[in-house]
């Protein structure tokens, strides 16, 4: 009898009006019709990213994207910086051992967004370092890193790429590719571009090309030269995920229909209500420097997290996100993300008022609702 929300940080609900744009007869990859899709994708995708670079999609998971940079990069030996304060900073060092490149690791306590002084001691450390590896957005974690202070650092350094996995951040808040010197940036379907998953993006600076005419390592799909070439023909090097992309292209034809600011506005809306509740119900947000993707809120003393996941998926027919790896039990996580507006934010907190009473953990029913409907009147009348 319940109604299904989709409200985790991946994969996220799709608006129905794009669900029925991809369903839609399948179009052949190499016409006339699909190249002119594909060329006006790749023209939004420029605007979203802010950048005047390619912006090359690949049919994969974001991680695809994360591995292509990677691959596209690094030559066995060569020495990266990873910032890892996650489960997904892990993912760049996992990815770094895997193409037998060397790692410096910047551990960074979970929850806490990295100090740009440490990344620079380490570059000064490290001047042979390749690259730098981290992520916009730390979704196991719910914070923000510095990519701008990040940026400062990286630019002034010609042999050294500032590569950015924006997964869950990029149409989320500002990021602006160019101006802050972001060399490699990767973003996945699924995300905050309010797709189902199956496609990544990976913008390639100038300093970046140079780097992937170099790779002596393997690498067949995840070939950005090759890519490269096909966007000189209107196509993709290999099958594309052609529904997808016609989705993707109504999304982002949506995107510059509202214009950026007004998306950022809209999560800052959406995050910015969640937390006055969470407060408002004597509740605590995990991260220091949190994102407006979503919000990841700390188990109180005595309740398992996983328990208020469990209780509003089975019972309320609400999909929520629970902690990872040694968080698992100790946070659980609302997005923002995805095709949601007030009203399922209200929902949410709703849900978890009363999943808490059954835990044992006391709120009174409309606490955390009544602080995020004031935020809203407050915020947008
Ligand atoms: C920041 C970040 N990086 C990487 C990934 C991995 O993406 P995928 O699961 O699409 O491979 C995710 C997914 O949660 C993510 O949030």
């Amino acid at each position: 009898m319940n109604k299904y929300y989709l409200m985790a940080p991946g994969p996220v609900s799709v608006n129905p009006h794009v669900m029925l744009t991809m369903a839609e007869p399948i179009i052949h990859h190499r016409s006339p019709q699909f190249s002119a899709i594909l060329t006006e994708v790749r023209e939004h995708l420029k605007f979203l990213y802010q950048t005047q670079n390619d912006v090359l999609i690949f049919a994969s998971s974001g991680t695809g994207g994360m591995e292509a940079c990677v691959a596209n990069i690094m030559n066995p030996g060569d020495k990266a910086i990873c910032i890892v304060g996650g489960k997904f900073g892990e993912r760049w060092a996992e990815l770094c051992d895997t193409y037998g490149a060397e790692h410096v690791d910047i551990e960074v306590q979970w929850g806490e967004a990295v100090d740009p002084a440490r990344v620079k001691e380490a570059l000064d450390a490290h001047p042979d370092a390749k690259a730098v590896f981290v992520q916009a957005h730390e979704t196991s974690t719910g914070v923000k890193h510095p990519l701008k202070e990040l940026g400062e650092l990286v630019k002034q350094r010609e042999n050294t790429v500032l590569v950015v996995d924006a997964i869950s951040a990029m149409g989320v808040y500002d990021i602006k590719t160019d101006e802050w010197g972001l060399d490699l940036v990767v973003t996945g379907a699924q995300k905050s571009l309010s797709l189902p998953p199956g496609l990544a993006m990976v913008s390639v600076s100038n300093k970046a090309w140079r780097m992937a005419e170099e790779i002596k390592g393997p690498r067949y799909y995840f070939n950005f030269l090759k890519e490269r070439k096909a966007i000189g023909k209107q196509t993709t090097a290999y099958t594309p995920a052609v529904s997808l992309i016609i989705g993707l292209g109504e999304v982002l034809k949506g995107f510059r229909e509202i214009g950026l600011e007004k998306l950022f506005a809209h999560h800052r809306l959406l995050s910015g209500a969640t937390r006055a509740a969470v407060q408002a119900m004597g509740l605590e947000v995990f991260a220091r420097t949190p994102s407006e993707a979503i919000t990841v809120i700390k188990a109180p003393e005595g309740v398992n997290g996983q328990d208020v996941v469990a209780i509003l998926r089975d019972e309320f027919g609400i999909q929520i996100a629970g902690g990872q790896a040694h968080l698992k039990g100790k946070i659980f996580r609302i997005s923002h993300i995805g095709h949601l507006s007030q009203w399922d934010m209200i929902i949410a907190i709703a849900a978890i008022e009363r999943a808490l009473n059954r835990l044992g953990f006391k709120v009174d029913y409309g606490q955390g609702v009544a602080a995020a409907q004031e935020f809203f009147a407050a915020n947008q009348g």
